[in-house]
């Protein structure tokens, strides 16, 4: 039967032949253990592989024989991939739920490129705002913007949530070893007034500065911070009305598409830097958003990364599915979530500068593939996005590795491994603390795909009592990245194959990736609670008992403590 690129209904995914065909594939297949598929194909390690933009992956510890590859391209064909991917570079409105495109692809698009939204050529409006960043930046690093009191800005402090923190704080932490050091940069998002009381009790307010980043400037979390912010910086350096015009330009920035409400909170238009509605919260690390990112790193890392972003995107517009590293890692995630049954992926990077990216990959793919209806509105009836988590190794090796070995649940996992270190440090045998690093990393995939028999077990002269408990049954899937060493590039090239690989699976899954309305209900319902729980009379509550009961212990100890 001829593919057929029309978007599937919910229903017609599963009726697909390519989807059955995938079922029977599974059902024939599905226990094969990895052992005899690397003993059917001793080179199997070396040819399961393909590499781009600096990245390397190493897919041989897949449960996948080349049938299974060529079912999910087939898979991937009949659900149109690669006109959905062409649709996406586009700038067609693919984000459909809110009528918009999606095309952080155009933020790291060079300069001469041409990506148009509604007739209008968007490259120059991008790299206008990188230029004005770049400015600013120069001057906060080189000392001549100065604060409210003429001290040099040593202090950088970025308010944001969701999307407009978590690729931040990533960033910054992934890319530390090329920050300016002399600089302290801090990032707060919780409403939770602990955060904000702990990012700034040794700091001093002359020489601090705020970006404050919000893509719609109404978030409830980041506009209380960014008042405490404003409060701070006001007690400390005066508070009459003419100080408080001179203290916010001075000592605070924006990041919005929201002008209007930028200029409410006081900050003038021409301290603001701006992004569109066609960058999605979670995709907008590369936007203006991560003005953080290039005060710590400069302008030349900032465009660094840019360019392994763009790296990446060429590879996957233009790469046939056979060789294309986002297709691939995501027809094999749809592959482990919906034929073997998998329903988490563990991010394992052996790098600790990457410890923030699995906490950052969690908003990217969760609140992207965390659907229940397909574009069309109908109940999908096959599982969608998996629950992505993680740790750096070697950590995670001693803390919930255990589970992923022995315990009884499949769980795939991404390694992240680089060559070099940016940390040399001899070990006391003569080598380097990173050849151990990654010794580890290593040998875990290798134990998780071949584990040990009870042959060998025994063999070791293990009492028979303990054989079970030793045993390790392997045929755990995984897949190594692995690159050079950590430089904003290849962080460019990474954050990108992620942001591919989960449109990937969205495209096949037939959802939109780029909407977020799961999180709409709890922020109305804390609005309706906060109001009940501010007054100072007991309010008259219609929830359930469980909530009404909670709000009214609340309310009471708050108040006696008793
Ligand atoms: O609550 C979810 C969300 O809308 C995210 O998608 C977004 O990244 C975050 O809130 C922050 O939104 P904003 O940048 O508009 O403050």
């Amino acid at each position: 039967m001829e593919p057929s690129v029309s978007a599937p209904s919910s229903s017609s995914l599963t009726r697909r032949p390519q989807w059955q065909a995938l079922q029977e594939h599974a059902r024939e297949f599905g226990q094969c253990h990895l052992r005899e598929l690397f003993a059917a194909d001793p080179a199997r390690g070396e040819r399961l592989q393909v590499e781009a933009a600096g990245l390397y992956l190493d897919y041989s510890k897949q449960r996948v024989t080349d049938k299974t590859l060529r079912l999910l391209r087939e898979l991937a064909g009949a659900c149109g991939l690669q006109e959905r991917i062409a649709a996406m570079f586009r700038g067609d409105r693919i984000n459909t739920t809110e009528d918009r495109p999606v095309l952080h692809v155009a933020l790291r698009a060079p300069a001469g490129a041409r990506i148009d939204v509604d007739g209008r050529n968007v490259v120059p409006d991008v790299h206008a705002v990188l230029d004005r960043m770049a400015t600013f930046s120069e001057r906060v690093r080189d000392g001549s913007w100065t604060g409210h009191t003429g001290r040099r800005v040593r202090n950088v402090i970025s308010i944001g949530i969701g999307g407009s923190d978590l690729g931040p704080v990533m960033a910054y932490e992934a890319l530390r070893h090329y920050s300016r050091r002399e600089m302290t940069f801090r990032f707060v998002s919780n409403v939770d007034g602990s955060d904000f009381a702990e990012a700034t009790r040794d700091l001093d307010p002359a020489e601090t500065l705020f970006i404050i980043c919000s893509k719609t400037f109404t978030t409830l979390e980041t506009l209380t911070n960014a008042q405490a912010a404003r409060a701070w910086c006001l007690r400390a350096l005066g508070d009459t009305a003419v100080d408080e015009g001179r203290v916010i330009a001075k000592h605070f920035v924006a990041v919005s598409t929201n002008a209007a409400e930028v200029q409410k909170f006081g900050i003038d238009t021409n301290r603001m830097f701006g992004f569109w509605d066609w960058v999605g919260g979670r995709y907008s690390m590369d936007s203006a958003i991560g003005l953080s990112t290039m005060l710590a790193i400069g302008e030349e890392n900032f465009r660094a990364m840019l360019a392994g972003f763009h790296a990446m995107d060429e590879h996957f517009r233009s790469t046939s599915l056979q060789r294309n590293l986002p297709a691939l890692m995501g027809l094999l995630a749809i592959w482990n979530a919906n034929f073997l049954g998998a329903a988490t992926v563990a991010v394992l990077p052996y790098e600790h500068y990457l410890k923030r990216f699995p906490a950052y990959l969690q908003q990217l793919t969760m609140e992207s593939n965390g659907k229940h209806v397909s574009l069309d509105g109908a109940r999908v009836d096959y599982a969608t996005g998996p629950i992505y988590w993680g740790e750096p190794g070697t950590n995670g090796q001693h803390s919930f590795y255990q589970l992923i070995h022995q315990g009884t649940r499949l769980i795939p996992c991404d390694f992240i491994g680089f060559c070099r270190t940016l940390n040399p440090m001899p070990d006391p045998h003569g080598g380097d603390q990173h050849d151990l690093l990654m010794a580890n990393l290593i040998a875990q995939s290798e134990a998780l795909a071949f584990g040990k028999t009870a042959a060998e077990v025994k063999a070791e002269g293990t009492p028979a009592v303990l054989v079970p408990h030793r045993v390790f049954e392997g045929n755990r899937p995984s897949s190594t990245l692995l690159a050079e060493r950590l430089d904003p590039h290849t962080l460019g090239a990474l954050v990108a194959l992620y942001e591919h690989c989960v449109f990937v699976q969205g495209v096949i899954w037939n959802i939109d990736s780029f909407d977020q309305w799961g999180v709409e209900l709890g922020k109305a319902l804390a609005q309706r609670t906060a109001a009940e729980i501010a007054g100072s009379n007991d309010p008259e509550l219609g929830h359930d008992s469980s909530t009404n009961a909670l709000i009214r212990r609340y309310r009471r100890l708050r108040e006696t403590g008793a």
